[in-house]
């Protein structure tokens, strides 16, 4: 246990020398304030565990200094010293967040005393809240906010997750807040002064994943004309996040499940192991047990990584948090665009209720800012809101018709329209719902000249 800071602020110099020696042949470490105004300046500049003040002193009194040193610090704990004429003062020194009181003249034994217990006290009392903290299922985490059920236990689940080493798997839609989930786990924890580096394995050709992640030899493939370290490497101490696992190809889910295994890498055209300290987290949006029954994801490697997993409900699951986003995207948005942002009434957040946000948080504050960029202040109108959230939506297991004369040719643009409205404007999702390929689709936008973006 490191020995406890205790700062004395008492004007005698007799007492408070006797004082400083006690605590201090009782191995706390001591400072001492001739008064209020330099106990205040010691608070300002060092970290202590319990302040001792005397109440009469000219002056800052110890009152005054204790509601000062407490407006500084609150979890800083306060002993007031007084002499049995003032006992009162006492009552309002605890009355004013004091942990404890002594009456002069007291003995050594006294003081240890109540020294000692209020030491105890702080320090439960911090426990307790670090605990209540944690368990709170607090409203925002690092830049994220949500009020949902589901929603705070992700944050409960992250806090606790931030503070061990374990391999995090994310999972959810797009747009979920995936990325900020893996953010806050490095840089909430004791890894954040070190690197934290993103993978994203789709987004690299499968046979310069294993080189990006562990680097490679001299030679060890056409290309490679120096020695590389790879991203694991580079992240020693830190974090690497590998976004989008489920699109990593099989041999370097291999190479990966050593590395959780053993904690050692292999450069590419060596064969000589590696240790390494890295955190990994990685995350992906597809159903990666699926993946595993399609022989498309190692099930060793699933079953590592599944351990500890943090799942983010879709937002259509929760709309219960939509009022809370909007205005945390209408304080970020205003910062961005430099405007004060138009308030946004009930009648709009329904509005938003009715629609399914395929892109999920993403989409929401995109669109946002493209109400925000269009509107011209005041209150957001219906008519300030984008198409697809003017209309009703089709209920997932149909499709609604167009209202009026059904011509073919239309009743094909509509559902082309729906369908894009419902991926959020990505061709390959709209395709999909239709039943089509990603070509014809295209094709077919092409020929109505539909504008995928609505
Ligand atoms: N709970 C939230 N609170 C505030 N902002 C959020 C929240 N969730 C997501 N966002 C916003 O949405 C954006 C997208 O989040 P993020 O990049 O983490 O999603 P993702 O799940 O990684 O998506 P993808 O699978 O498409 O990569 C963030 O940059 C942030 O602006
Ligand atoms: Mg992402």
């Amino acid at each position: 246990m490191m020995s406890k800071h205790i700062l004395i602020a008492e004007d005698d110099t007799v007492q408070r020398e006797i004082i400083g020696d006690i605590l201090e042949q009782y191995n706390y470490t001591v400072a001492r304030a001739a008064g209020g105004e330099e106990a205040l300046e010691s608070l300002r500049r060092t970290a202590f565990d319990l302040l001792l003040t005397d109440m009469k002193m000219p002056g800052m009194d110890g009152l005054e200094l204790l509601r000062r040193a407490k407006s500084l610090r609150p979890d800083l704990d306060v002993v007031v010293m007084t002499a049995h004429a003032t006992i009162k003062t006492a009552v309002t020194a605890i009355r004013e967040g004091a942990t404890d009181y002594l009456e002069k003249p007291f003995d050594k034994d006294e003081l240890l005393l109540v020294i000692q217990r209020a030491l105890e006290k702080g320090t439960l009392r911090r426990e307790n809240r670090q605990l209540r903290e944690l368990v709170s299922h607090a409203t925002a985490l690092g830049n994220m906010v949500g009020e949902s059920p589901v929603m705070r236990e992700v944050f409960t689940r992250t806090s606790r997750a931030a503070q061990v080493n374990s391999t995090v798997l994310i999972l959810g839609e797009s747009g979920t807040g995936k990325e900020l989930i893996a953010r806050h786990l490095h840089f909430a924890g004791p890894r954040k002064k070190k690197p934290f580096l993103v993978v994203n394995c789709a987004a690299i050709p499968d046979n310069l994943v294993e080189s990006e992640l562990f680097g490679h030899e001299k030679g060890a493939f056409t290309g490679a004309d120096t020695t590389r370290a790879g991203k694991f490497e580079a992240a020693d101490g830190g974090t690497v996040f590998l976004d989008e696992i489920g699109d990593m190809h099989l041999g370097s889910q291999a190479k990966l499940l050593r590395v959780l295994q053993d904690g050692v890498v292999e450069r590419v055209g060596s064969n000589k192991p590696q240790k390494v300290d890295v955190r990994v987290i990685v995350a992906t949006n597809r159903d990666l047990k699926k993946r595993v029954e399609e022989g498309a994801f190692r099930e060793d490697l699933y079953f590592r990584l599944e351990v500890l997993s943090i799942e983010l409900p879709p937002l259509r699951d929760r709309m219960e948090d939509l009022p809370l986003l909007v205005s945390h995207f209408r304080d970020k948005l205003g910062k961005k665009l430099g405007i004060v942002p138009p308030t946004v009434g009930p009648d709009i957040i329904d509005a938003f209720r009715r629609y399914r946000w395929p892109g999920n948080v993403r989409e929401l504050e995109h669109t946002l800012e493209q109400i925000f960029i269009l509107s011209d202040g005041g209150e957001v109108r219906m008519e300030d809101l984008p198409a697809k959230l003017r209309s009703p939506q089709p209920d997932p297991g149909g499709i609604a018709l167009p209202a009026g004369g059904l011509v073919l040719e239309d009743l094909e643009q509509e559902l082309i329209r729906q369908a894009l409205d419902r991926s959020g404007g990505r061709i390959k999702e709209a395709a999909e719902l239709l039943g089509l390929t990603y070509k014809t689709l295209q094709y077919r936008l092409k020929k109505h000249e539909i504008d995928r973006n609505g």
